[in-house]
Protein backbone atom coordinates (compact mmCIF):
# COMPACT_ATOMS: atom_id res chain seq x y z
CA UNK A 1 0.00 0.00 0.00
CA UNK A 2 2.66 2.70 0.94
CA UNK A 3 4.48 1.76 -2.27
CA UNK A 4 1.91 2.50 -4.28
CA UNK A 5 1.39 5.54 -2.37
CA UNK A 6 4.69 6.53 -3.23
CA UNK A 7 4.46 5.56 -6.78
CA UNK A 8 1.42 7.78 -7.28
CA UNK A 9 3.01 10.38 -5.70
CA UNK A 10 6.08 10.31 -8.11
CA UNK A 11 4.16 9.78 -10.91
CA UNK A 12 1.94 12.90 -10.21
CA UNK A 13 5.34 15.20 -9.65
CA UNK A 14 6.56 14.07 -13.16
CA UNK A 15 3.46 14.61 -14.50
CA UNK A 16 3.17 18.33 -12.83
CA UNK A 17 6.96 18.72 -14.36
CA UNK A 18 5.47 18.15 -17.97
CA UNK A 19 5.51 21.48 -19.83
CA UNK A 20 2.80 22.13 -22.44
CA UNK A 21 2.45 24.28 -25.75
CA UNK A 22 1.35 27.61 -24.89
CA UNK A 23 0.96 29.69 -27.69
CA UNK A 24 3.05 32.49 -29.51
CA UNK A 25 0.60 34.98 -27.85
CA UNK A 26 2.19 34.41 -24.20
CA UNK A 27 5.81 35.18 -25.71
CA UNK A 28 5.20 39.16 -26.51
CA UNK A 29 4.96 40.25 -22.88
CA UNK A 30 8.73 39.39 -22.54
CA UNK A 31 10.07 38.85 -25.94
CA UNK A 32 7.73 41.33 -28.12
CA UNK A 33 10.97 42.63 -30.28
CA UNK A 34 11.40 38.87 -31.42
CA UNK A 35 8.06 38.08 -32.07
CA UNK A 36 7.26 41.28 -33.76
CA UNK A 37 9.96 39.84 -36.18
CA UNK A 38 8.77 36.32 -36.69
CA UNK A 39 4.76 37.75 -37.16
CA UNK A 40 6.69 39.58 -39.95
CA UNK A 41 8.03 36.49 -42.17
CA UNK A 42 5.14 35.16 -44.08
CA UNK A 43 6.37 31.63 -42.71
CA UNK A 44 5.05 32.46 -39.99
CA UNK A 45 1.62 31.89 -41.30
CA UNK A 46 2.39 28.99 -43.43
CA UNK A 47 -0.77 27.06 -42.17
CA UNK A 48 -2.63 29.01 -45.02
CA UNK A 49 -0.65 27.12 -47.75
CA UNK A 50 -2.85 24.02 -46.24
CA UNK A 51 -5.94 25.81 -45.90
CA UNK A 52 -6.05 26.84 -49.64
CA UNK A 53 -5.40 23.37 -50.48
CA UNK A 54 -8.24 21.31 -48.42
CA UNK A 55 -5.51 19.78 -46.16
CA UNK A 56 -5.81 21.57 -42.63
CA UNK A 57 -7.21 18.28 -41.10
CA UNK A 58 -4.52 15.98 -43.48
CA UNK A 59 -2.50 14.39 -40.33
CA UNK A 60 -0.05 13.73 -43.06
CA UNK A 61 1.14 17.37 -43.29
CA UNK A 62 0.27 18.63 -39.87
CA UNK A 63 3.76 17.41 -38.03
CA UNK A 64 5.25 20.04 -39.96
CA UNK A 65 3.07 22.82 -40.36
CA UNK A 66 2.39 23.35 -36.25
CA UNK A 67 3.28 23.77 -33.18
CA UNK A 68 3.79 20.31 -31.07
CA UNK A 69 1.68 18.08 -32.93
CA UNK A 70 1.36 14.74 -31.54
CA UNK A 71 3.08 15.79 -28.85
CA UNK A 72 1.57 16.33 -24.92
CA UNK A 73 -0.60 19.87 -24.54
CA UNK A 74 0.12 20.26 -28.77
CA UNK A 75 -1.52 21.00 -31.46
CA UNK A 76 -4.38 18.66 -32.27
CA UNK A 77 -7.11 20.39 -34.52
CA UNK A 78 -7.64 23.88 -36.22
CA UNK A 79 -11.09 23.44 -33.87
CA UNK A 80 -9.33 22.33 -30.50
CA UNK A 81 -6.54 24.08 -30.64
CA UNK A 82 -6.12 26.85 -32.98
CA UNK A 83 -3.59 29.05 -31.39
CA UNK A 84 -0.96 26.19 -32.37
CA UNK A 85 -1.87 26.21 -36.12
CA UNK A 86 1.70 27.44 -38.00
CA UNK A 87 5.31 26.62 -37.23
CA UNK A 88 5.73 28.89 -34.20
CA UNK A 89 8.68 29.53 -31.58
CA UNK A 90 8.06 26.41 -29.21
CA UNK A 91 8.28 24.46 -32.51
CA UNK A 92 12.15 25.13 -31.98
CA UNK A 93 11.73 25.78 -28.71
CA UNK A 94 9.74 23.52 -27.00
CA UNK A 95 6.94 23.52 -25.18
CA UNK A 96 7.43 26.56 -22.82
CA UNK A 97 4.39 26.11 -20.14
CA UNK A 98 7.34 25.66 -17.35
CA UNK A 99 9.70 28.78 -18.91
CA UNK A 100 6.48 31.30 -18.01
CA UNK A 101 6.28 30.24 -14.29
CA UNK A 102 9.84 30.42 -13.70
CA UNK A 103 10.85 32.38 -11.38
CA UNK A 104 15.14 32.89 -11.49
CA UNK A 105 16.94 33.65 -14.78
CA UNK A 106 18.63 29.85 -14.69
CA UNK A 107 15.34 28.65 -14.65
CA UNK A 108 13.86 30.71 -17.69
CA UNK A 109 17.26 29.22 -19.48
CA UNK A 110 16.75 26.10 -18.65
CA UNK A 111 13.15 25.76 -19.61
CA UNK A 112 13.52 26.22 -23.31
CA UNK A 113 15.69 24.60 -25.81
CA UNK A 114 17.87 26.86 -28.06
CA UNK A 115 18.46 24.03 -30.79
CA UNK A 116 21.09 23.52 -33.23
CA UNK A 117 20.03 20.92 -35.44
CA UNK A 118 16.12 21.78 -35.31
CA UNK A 119 15.39 22.52 -38.30
CA UNK A 120 16.17 19.29 -40.56
CA UNK A 121 13.33 17.87 -39.01
CA UNK A 122 11.27 19.61 -41.32
CA UNK A 123 13.63 21.29 -44.17
CA UNK A 124 14.21 18.23 -45.36
CA UNK A 125 16.78 17.68 -48.37
CA UNK A 126 13.82 17.16 -50.99
CA UNK A 127 11.27 19.91 -50.76
CA UNK A 128 8.05 19.15 -52.26
CA UNK A 129 7.22 21.49 -54.47
CA UNK A 130 4.53 19.18 -56.12
CA UNK A 131 1.70 20.44 -53.57
C1 LIG B 1 7.52 36.41 -18.04
C2 LIG B 1 8.50 36.71 -19.05
C3 LIG B 1 8.74 35.70 -20.16
C4 LIG B 1 7.82 35.12 -20.99
C5 LIG B 1 6.31 35.31 -21.00
C6 LIG B 1 8.58 34.32 -21.93
N1 LIG B 1 9.91 34.43 -21.66
FE1 LIG B 1 11.44 33.54 -22.67
N2 LIG B 1 12.80 34.38 -21.42
C7 LIG B 1 12.50 35.20 -20.37
C8 LIG B 1 13.72 35.55 -19.66
C9 LIG B 1 13.83 36.47 -18.44
C10 LIG B 1 14.77 34.88 -20.34
C11 LIG B 1 16.25 34.87 -20.00
C12 LIG B 1 16.93 35.96 -20.73
C13 LIG B 1 18.41 35.92 -20.50
O1 LIG B 1 18.99 34.84 -20.58
O2 LIG B 1 18.95 37.01 -20.31
C14 LIG B 1 14.16 34.16 -21.45
C15 LIG B 1 14.86 33.42 -22.36
C16 LIG B 1 14.29 32.75 -23.42
C17 LIG B 1 15.03 31.98 -24.41
C18 LIG B 1 16.53 31.82 -24.46
C19 LIG B 1 16.97 30.76 -23.52
C20 LIG B 1 18.48 30.64 -23.48
O3 LIG B 1 18.96 29.52 -23.34
O4 LIG B 1 19.16 31.67 -23.55
C21 LIG B 1 14.11 31.46 -25.28
C22 LIG B 1 14.41 30.57 -26.46
C23 LIG B 1 12.81 31.90 -24.83
N3 LIG B 1 12.94 32.68 -23.72
C24 LIG B 1 11.62 31.56 -25.47
C25 LIG B 1 10.36 31.94 -25.03
C26 LIG B 1 9.13 31.55 -25.68
C27 LIG B 1 9.06 30.67 -26.91
C28 LIG B 1 8.11 32.14 -25.00
C29 LIG B 1 6.62 32.03 -25.26
C30 LIG B 1 6.07 30.71 -25.35
C31 LIG B 1 8.70 32.88 -23.90
N4 LIG B 1 10.07 32.74 -23.95
C32 LIG B 1 8.00 33.60 -22.95
C33 LIG B 1 11.25 35.66 -20.02
C34 LIG B 1 10.06 35.26 -20.59
C1 LIG C 1 8.66 16.72 -43.25
C2 LIG C 1 7.95 17.97 -43.01
C3 LIG C 1 6.82 18.36 -43.92
C4 LIG C 1 5.66 17.66 -44.18
C5 LIG C 1 5.26 16.30 -43.66
C6 LIG C 1 4.87 18.51 -45.05
N1 LIG C 1 5.54 19.68 -45.29
FE1 LIG C 1 4.93 21.17 -46.54
N2 LIG C 1 6.69 22.19 -46.19
C7 LIG C 1 7.68 21.78 -45.34
C8 LIG C 1 8.77 22.74 -45.38
C9 LIG C 1 10.05 22.65 -44.57
C10 LIG C 1 8.41 23.74 -46.30
C11 LIG C 1 9.21 24.98 -46.71
C12 LIG C 1 10.41 24.69 -47.52
C13 LIG C 1 10.10 24.02 -48.80
O1 LIG C 1 9.39 24.62 -49.62
O2 LIG C 1 10.61 22.89 -49.01
C14 LIG C 1 7.08 23.35 -46.82
C15 LIG C 1 6.37 24.06 -47.76
C16 LIG C 1 5.12 23.72 -48.23
C17 LIG C 1 4.41 24.44 -49.24
C18 LIG C 1 4.92 25.65 -49.98
C19 LIG C 1 5.80 25.12 -51.08
C20 LIG C 1 6.22 26.15 -52.05
O3 LIG C 1 6.62 25.72 -53.13
O4 LIG C 1 6.18 27.34 -51.72
C21 LIG C 1 3.21 23.80 -49.43
C22 LIG C 1 2.10 24.17 -50.40
C23 LIG C 1 3.19 22.67 -48.54
N3 LIG C 1 4.37 22.64 -47.82
C24 LIG C 1 2.14 21.77 -48.41
C25 LIG C 1 2.19 20.60 -47.70
C26 LIG C 1 1.11 19.60 -47.71
C27 LIG C 1 -0.20 19.73 -48.48
C28 LIG C 1 1.52 18.57 -46.91
C29 LIG C 1 0.80 17.28 -46.61
C30 LIG C 1 0.41 16.47 -47.75
C31 LIG C 1 2.87 18.93 -46.40
N4 LIG C 1 3.21 20.15 -46.91
C32 LIG C 1 3.63 18.15 -45.55
C33 LIG C 1 7.68 20.65 -44.56
C34 LIG C 1 6.73 19.64 -44.62
C1 LIG D 1 12.54 27.93 -36.85
C2 LIG D 1 13.00 27.80 -35.50
C3 LIG D 1 12.77 28.94 -34.53
C4 LIG D 1 11.61 29.63 -34.33
C5 LIG D 1 10.27 29.44 -35.02
C6 LIG D 1 11.88 30.57 -33.27
N1 LIG D 1 13.18 30.47 -32.86
FE1 LIG D 1 14.04 31.49 -31.32
N2 LIG D 1 15.85 30.68 -31.82
C7 LIG D 1 16.05 29.68 -32.76
C8 LIG D 1 17.47 29.37 -32.80
C9 LIG D 1 18.12 28.33 -33.72
C10 LIG D 1 18.09 30.20 -31.84
C11 LIG D 1 19.58 30.26 -31.50
C12 LIG D 1 20.17 31.37 -32.30
C13 LIG D 1 21.59 31.62 -31.93
O1 LIG D 1 22.18 30.86 -31.16
O2 LIG D 1 22.07 32.64 -32.43
C14 LIG D 1 17.05 31.01 -31.23
C15 LIG D 1 17.25 31.93 -30.21
C16 LIG D 1 16.23 32.54 -29.47
C17 LIG D 1 16.44 33.33 -28.26
C18 LIG D 1 17.75 33.61 -27.56
C19 LIG D 1 18.62 34.53 -28.34
C20 LIG D 1 18.04 35.88 -28.54
O3 LIG D 1 17.96 36.31 -29.71
O4 LIG D 1 17.62 36.55 -27.57
C21 LIG D 1 15.19 33.75 -27.85
C22 LIG D 1 14.85 34.60 -26.65
C23 LIG D 1 14.22 33.22 -28.82
N3 LIG D 1 14.90 32.50 -29.78
C24 LIG D 1 12.86 33.41 -28.75
C25 LIG D 1 11.98 33.07 -29.76
C26 LIG D 1 10.59 33.49 -29.81
C27 LIG D 1 9.89 34.34 -28.76
C28 LIG D 1 10.07 32.97 -30.96
C29 LIG D 1 8.66 33.15 -31.53
C30 LIG D 1 8.25 34.50 -31.82
C31 LIG D 1 11.12 32.20 -31.61
N4 LIG D 1 12.26 32.31 -30.85
C32 LIG D 1 10.96 31.47 -32.77
C33 LIG D 1 15.08 29.07 -33.52
C34 LIG D 1 13.76 29.48 -33.61
C1 LIG E 1 8.11 21.94 -37.60
C2 LIG E 1 8.69 22.09 -38.91
C3 LIG E 1 9.76 23.13 -39.15
C4 LIG E 1 10.94 23.31 -38.46
C5 LIG E 1 11.44 22.55 -37.23
C6 LIG E 1 11.64 24.38 -39.13
N1 LIG E 1 10.89 24.83 -40.19
FE1 LIG E 1 11.38 26.34 -41.45
N2 LIG E 1 9.59 26.11 -42.42
C7 LIG E 1 8.66 25.16 -42.15
C8 LIG E 1 7.54 25.29 -43.08
C9 LIG E 1 6.28 24.42 -43.09
C10 LIG E 1 7.86 26.35 -43.93
C11 LIG E 1 7.04 26.83 -45.13
C12 LIG E 1 6.36 28.11 -44.86
C13 LIG E 1 5.72 28.69 -46.09
O1 LIG E 1 6.12 28.36 -47.21
O2 LIG E 1 4.83 29.51 -45.87
C14 LIG E 1 9.16 26.86 -43.49
C15 LIG E 1 9.83 27.93 -44.08
C16 LIG E 1 11.07 28.39 -43.72
C17 LIG E 1 11.78 29.46 -44.36
C18 LIG E 1 11.28 30.25 -45.56
C19 LIG E 1 11.77 29.49 -46.78
C20 LIG E 1 10.97 29.68 -48.00
O3 LIG E 1 11.15 28.83 -48.93
O4 LIG E 1 10.14 30.60 -48.09
C21 LIG E 1 12.97 29.61 -43.72
C22 LIG E 1 14.10 30.60 -44.04
C23 LIG E 1 13.03 28.62 -42.66
N3 LIG E 1 11.85 27.90 -42.68
C24 LIG E 1 14.08 28.44 -41.80
C25 LIG E 1 14.11 27.50 -40.78
C26 LIG E 1 15.24 27.32 -39.89
C27 LIG E 1 16.52 28.13 -39.95
C28 LIG E 1 14.89 26.33 -39.04
C29 LIG E 1 15.70 25.80 -37.87
C30 LIG E 1 16.20 26.77 -36.92
C31 LIG E 1 13.57 25.88 -39.40
N4 LIG E 1 13.13 26.61 -40.46
C32 LIG E 1 12.89 24.86 -38.74
C33 LIG E 1 8.73 24.20 -41.18
C34 LIG E 1 9.75 24.09 -40.24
Amino acid sequence: MIVLIIILFLASEVLAEQAVYVGMDKCKACHSKIVKEYSGFKRSRNFRILEMRGKEHDPQCLPCHTTGYGEPGGFVSVEKTPHLKNVQCETCHGPASLHLKATTLEEKRKTVKVPHNICTKCHTQHGHREF
